[in-house]
C-alpha cells in the first residue's frame, strides 16, 4: 500500500498559536451558548473574509416556510436539484433531524414546530480555495465542529451536524477533459460529467444518479459505478486531488489511494479521474412481478445462478425489490448496463435468465426496455427523486458464494422480507476490472476484490411515525437484517461504506478491514486535532455520535 503522497501548493497560515492548540485539545467543541463559542462580531469578521458568503442555515423544511406561497411543493420538496439550492438540506429528510438530541429537536414538513436539529446553524457557501481556508482557520481557532457537503446525497448523515460550521462545496463547479483525465471540482454532479464527457467523447467511471458528486464523498467511500466490473471502482480511476487539510493548508495529492483522502481529513477541492474513450452501450429494464416471497425467492435464488451471464461483457447491474405490504407480492426490477453490446445482443444475454424466471408459477412479466446509445447518456439521469425518511444496511456478497451456493440467496430474500423488510436493493458492481484492480495500490477495503454484488435493505418512515418507532427502524438492520444476510456472507464481509448503517458497531472492520491501522496513522498526521470527523468514519471511534465531545 502507497502512502500519502502530497506536496504542499499553498502554505497560507502559520501555525497555531499556543492558546488554540489548547482549545483543540479540550474535551468538547464549542456549541452556540459555549462560553469560548465566536461572538457575533468574530461571526461577522469571518463573513467579510468570506466576502458575505457566511449564511445562516435553516432545516430543509423551514426553509420551505419562507418561500412566497409559504411551501415547497411535491415536485420541489422531492427533488435533488431544488434541495441543492437549500444550504441545509440533506437529500434524505432524516438526516436533518436531532432524533437523539436532548430533547429531540426535528423539523418536519408541515409541521407547526422546528427545532434546528441536527442541520449546522451557519455555512461558507465556498466559492474559492482561500475561502475553505478561511473556514477551516476559524473552526480550528474557535474549536468548532465541522461539516462538509458537496451535494447532500447522502445515506449515512456525514453531510451535516449539530452545531457545527458547515462547508459546502456546491460552488465548485470546475470540470476539464485533458487528453485522458478529467478533472471536476467537488460540487460537479454526475449528470454534468455525462453531459460534458458526451460533449469530449469521454465517459468516467461515475454514479448512476444525477446529483451525486465524483469528486466529493463518492470518491471517498470507493465510488461504485455501474461501469464498475469493465472499469474499475471510482477509487481505482482517481489520480489527483486537491485537498484543504486541517493545517489549513492546499496540498495535492498524486497517486494518493482514495480511501487515505477520508483519513486524513479535509476538504476536497478538486478531484481528477482517468477517463476513457466514448462507447455505446445497452441500457435495460426488466420488471417482473411475484406473487408472495416463496416465488421471489425462487427468482432470486434464479438471478444469482445467472450473476455470471453477463460476465463476457463486463456488465454492472442494479435489483430493486420491493414488497407490497398488503399482498406480500413483490416486485423485482433488473436493470443492465452492457458497454459495446447492442440491444438484441443484451435481450439474448438476459433471455436464459428471463425465460427461467417466466417458467416460475408466480413470476410474470411486467415490462422491459432496452435502449443503445452513447453510454453517457445511459448513465445520465436529470434528477434524483428524495425527500424522504430513509436508513440504509449493507454487505458486500462473496463471489464465492453466488458460485457455490445460490439457492442460499434466494433464502436470505426470503427471510428478509417476512422480517418485514419491504425494500431491498442489489448492485452488482463488483467482479472484472474490480477483482483485477486488487494491485492498485489503494486503502479500498480488500473485500470489494472478492465480491460479486452488494445487497442493500432500506428502512423508512414518515413523518407521522413516532420517535420510538423510528429508533427501532433504525436499529433494525444490526438487529434483525444483518444475521440473516450474515448466513451467506459470514461474519466479516465488509460494507461499501456510502450506502451502509452508519451505526455499524465495528465500522473500523466493516469498512475499512485490515486498511483501518494505517488509515488511522495518516489521520493522525495530517489531522492531529480530528477537525474532520464523520459518523463511522476514521478517528470517529474518538468522539461522540455527534462529533462535539471526545469519548
Ligand atoms: C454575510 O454578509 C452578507 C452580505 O455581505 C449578508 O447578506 C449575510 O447575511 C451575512 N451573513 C451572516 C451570517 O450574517
Ligand atoms: C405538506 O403540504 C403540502 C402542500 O403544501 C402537501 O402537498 C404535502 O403532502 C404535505 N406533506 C406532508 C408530509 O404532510
Ligand atoms: C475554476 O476555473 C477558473 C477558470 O479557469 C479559475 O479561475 C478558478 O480558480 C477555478 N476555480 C477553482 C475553485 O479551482
Ligand atoms: C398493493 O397491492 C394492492 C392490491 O393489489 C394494490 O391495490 C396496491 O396499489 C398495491 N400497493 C402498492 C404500493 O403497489
Ligand atoms: C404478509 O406477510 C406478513 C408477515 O410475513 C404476514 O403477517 C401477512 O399475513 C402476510 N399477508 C398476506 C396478505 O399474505
Ligand atoms: C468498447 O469497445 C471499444 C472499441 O473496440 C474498446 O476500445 C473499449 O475498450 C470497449 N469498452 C468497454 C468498456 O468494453
Ligand atoms: C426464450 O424464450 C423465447 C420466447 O419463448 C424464445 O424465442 C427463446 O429462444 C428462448 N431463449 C432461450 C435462451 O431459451
Ligand atoms: C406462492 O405462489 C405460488 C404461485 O402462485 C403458489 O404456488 C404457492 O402456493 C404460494 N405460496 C404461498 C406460501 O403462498
Ligand atoms: C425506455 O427507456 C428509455 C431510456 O431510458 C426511455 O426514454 C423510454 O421512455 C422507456 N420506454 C418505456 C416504454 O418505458
Ligand atoms: C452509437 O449509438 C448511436 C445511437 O444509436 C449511433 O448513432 C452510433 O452510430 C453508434 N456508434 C457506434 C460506434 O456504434
Amino acid at each position: 500500500m502507497k502512502f500519502l503522497t502530497c506536496s504542499l501548493v499553498l502554505l497560507l497560515f502559520a501555525s497555531l498559536a499556543h492558546s488554540q492548540e489548547a482549545a483543540l485539545k479540550a474535551t468538547c467543541r464549542n456549541v452556540p451558548g459555549s462560553p469560548r463559542y465566536p461572538s457575533a462580531a468574530e461571526w461577522d469578521a469571518l463573513n467579510v473574509t468570506l466576502s458575505g458568503r457566511l449564511v445562516t442555515v435553516v432545516p430543509s423544511a423551514k426553509f420551505c416556510t419562507t418561500l412566497p406561497r409559504g411551501a415547497c411543493t411535491d415536485d420541489q420538496w422531492g427533488s435533488a436539484l431544488f434541495r441543492s439550492t437549500i444550504p441545509g438540506a440533506m437529500d434524505q429528510v432524516n438526516w436533518e433531524q436531532g432524533y437523539d438530541l436532548s430533547p429531540p429537536s426535528l423539523c418536519l414538513r408541515n409541521g407547526t414546530t422546528c427545532g434546528q436539529g441536527d442541520v449546522p446553524p451557519y455555512a461558507v457557501e465556498a466559492k474559492t480555495v482561500a475561502d475553505i481556508q478561511a473556514a477551516v482557520k476559524f473552526s480550528s481557532a474557535h474549536n468548532l465542529r465541522v461539516a462538509v457537503k458537496s451535494s447532500g446525497h447522502d445515506f449515512l448523515g456525514r453531510s451535516t451536524a449539530p452545531s457545527s460550521l458547515l462547508i459546502h462545496t456546491h460552488k465548485f463547479q470546475n470540470i476539464s477533459f485533458v487528453g485522458s483525465t478529467m478533472t471536476v471540482g467537488s460540487g460537479v454532479y454526475a449528470k454534468t460529467v455525462y453531459e460534458q464527457g458526451k460533449a469530449n467523447r469521454k465517459i468516467a467511471v461515475g454514479a448512476v444518479a444525477a446529483t451525486v458528486c465524483l469528486g466529493g464523498g463518492w470518491v471517498q467511500g470507493a465510488g461504485h459505478s455501474a461501469l464498475s466490473p469493465a472499469l474499475g471502482l471510482g477509487a481505482d480511476n482517481a489520480l489527483e486531488f486537491e485537498i484543504v487539510v486541517a493545517s489549513g493548508e492546499l496540498l495535492k495529492c498524486s497517486m494518493l489511494s482514495v480511501a487515505e483522502v477520508p483519513a486524513a481529513g479535509g476538504v476536497i477541492v478538486s478531484a481528477t479521474f482517468h477517463v476513457y474513450p466514448t462507447f455505446n452501450a445497452t441500457s435495460g429494464s426488466i420488471f417482473l412481478a411475484t406473487e408472495n416471497n416463496t416465488v421471489l425467492a425462487s427468482l432470486a435464488t434464479l438471478h444469482a445462478q445467472h450473476i455470471f451471464d453477463w460476465d463476457s461483457v463486463n456488465a454492472g447491474h442494479y435489483t430493486t425489490v420491493i414488497r407490497n405490504t398488503s399482498t406480500n407480492g413483490s416486485i423485482f426490477v433488473l436493470e443492465t448496463y452492457m458497454p459495446n453490446t447492442t440491444a438484441s445482443q443484451s435481450m439474448a444475454l438476459l433471455a436464459p435468465f428471463l425465460n427461467e424466471s417466466l417458467a416460475l408459477p408466480g413470476v410474470s412479466l411486467l415490462l422491459q426496455n432496452f435502449t443503445y446509445g452513447n453510454i453517457n447518456d445511459a448513465l445520465f439521469q436529470d434528477d434524483d427523486s428524495v425527500g424522504f425518511n430513509a436508513v440504509l444496511g449493507s454487505r458486500l456478497i462473496p463471489a464465492a458464494t453466488y458460485r457455490d451456493s445460490p439457492s442460499a440467496v434466494g433464502e436470505v430474500y426470503k427471510k428478509l422480507l417476512e422480517s418485514g423488510v419491504t425494500e431491498i436493493l442489489g448492485a452488482m458492481v463488483a467482479g472484472g476490472k474490480v477483482a483485477e484492480n486488487a494491485h492498485i495500490s489503494s486503502a479500498v477495503h480488500p473485500a470489494w476484490r472478492t465480491a460479486k454484488m452488494y445487497i442493500l435493505t432500506v428502512g423508512t418512515w414518515d413523518d407521522s411515525a413516532s420517535l420510538a418507532e423510528i429508533d427501532q427502524i433504525r436499529h433494525l438492520f444490526q438487529k434483525a437484517h444483518l444475521p440473516i444476510i450474515e448466513e451467506i456472507t459470514g461474519p466479516n464481509a465488509g460494507a461499501y461504506s456510502n450506502e451502509a448503517d452508519v451505526l455499524e458497531p465495528n465500522f473500523q472492520t466493516t469498512f475499512f478491514g485490515p486498511n483501518y491501522g494505517k488509515l488511522s496513522a495518516i489521520k493522525s498526521k495530517y489531522d492531529p486535532n480530528d477537525l474532520f470527523i464523520v459518523g463511522a468514519g476514521v478517528g470517529s471511534e474518538r468522539w461522540d455520535e455527534w462529533g462535539l465531545c471526545r469519548v
